[in-house]
């Protein structure tokens, strides 16, 4: 989903892109990483190839770890080996949720959960690998490219007259094609390291299924629950909306822009 909308960011940017899917190159093979890397001779690689599935990852977390740690090992290592920098796109979900206020970058990561240990971990890897590195948390994405909470929501509310959202986990809603002109922007920087890179501005899943509704046009009610009673197999955090303690970093869009243009983009 952001892969897809990261190339055409960089495309528009000018930049010359090689974009690998999952069958060209597979990053827990370390050949298959460096012949991809070979072939390109870029000066950054992004890796946006990832195990996305928070609950699959509860039940598997040798899985998640395979390719979100040892995978981002392998990306991190081959752009080193070429003189290139790499970006890890990491998550909100290395937080354990409890802080009143933003995420900053120097807070203590503390994921809960499997999906976001193997994201903490992919990050370090990263680190270690390579110097040049940009390791960017990102949250709640949603973009045109795949599956997301957007379209879930509108497939629901096409068929059913309510729906029940849970309403006590917080974070911020970022929309793809927002954070692929924020990566862009940042490979053409020196500013290695870590940073926090969210759209503005919070709200609860339930929020964000209300103003899904609303923008829309779709008469669905929304009611609440509480992550308790989901009882989704991975916990996740009630709170990780993401801020930065960067006076010059790049922000993005608030959620609600992002929401607007991604419903414009769909059509
Ligand atoms: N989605 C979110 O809410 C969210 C929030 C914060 C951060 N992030 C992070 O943002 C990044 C992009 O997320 P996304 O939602 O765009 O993910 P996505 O749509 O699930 O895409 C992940 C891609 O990685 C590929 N992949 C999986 N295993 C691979 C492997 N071993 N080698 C090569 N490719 C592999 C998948 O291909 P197949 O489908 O063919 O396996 C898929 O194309 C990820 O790092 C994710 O952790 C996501």
């Amino acid at each position: 989903m952001l892969g897809r909308d990261l190339v055409r960011a960089a495309e528009l940017a000018n930049h010359e892109v090689t974009a690998t899917a999952h069958l060209e190159c597979d990053v827990t093979d370390r050949a298959s990483v460096d012949r991809a890397v070979l072939d390109a001779r870029p000066d950054a690689v992004v890796n946006c190839a990832a195990y996305t599935d928070v609950d699959g990852a509860e039940r598997d977390p040798e899985a998640a770890m395979r390719v979100n740690a040892d995978g981002a090992r392998n990306v991190a290592a081959a752009a080193a080996d070429q003189d290139a920098s790499v970006l890890y796109v990491s998550t909100d979900y290395v937080f354990d949720g409890h802080k009143d206020g933003l995420y900053v970058e120097s807070d203590e990561p503390n994921p809960l959960s499997g999906y976001g240990a193997s994201k903490l971990a992919g990050e370090v890897e990263t680190a270690v690998a390579n110097p040049q590195h940009y390791i960017v948390r990102s949250s709640w994405l949603f973009g045109t490219a795949g599956r997301n909470f957007v379209e879930t929501m509108l497939d629901l509310g096409g068929r059913e007259s309510q729906v029940v959202v849970v309403r006590d986990q917080v974070g911020s809603p970022t929309y793809t094609a927002h954070l692929a002109e924020g990566l862009v922007r940042l490979i053409g920087t020196e500013a290695f390291g870590l940073h926090h890179m969210a759209a503005g501005g919070q709200c609860s899943w339930y929020d964000f299924a209300v103003a899904i509704f609303d923008r829309a046009g779709v008469d669905c009610r929304v009611l609440s629950t509480t992550t308790d009673e989901l009882g989704r197999p991975a916990p996740r955090p009630e709170y990780s909306a993401l801020g930065t303690q960067y006076d010059d970093a790049i922000h993005l869009p608030d959620w609600t822009d992002g929401l607007d243009d991604y419903l414009a983009e769909r059509g």
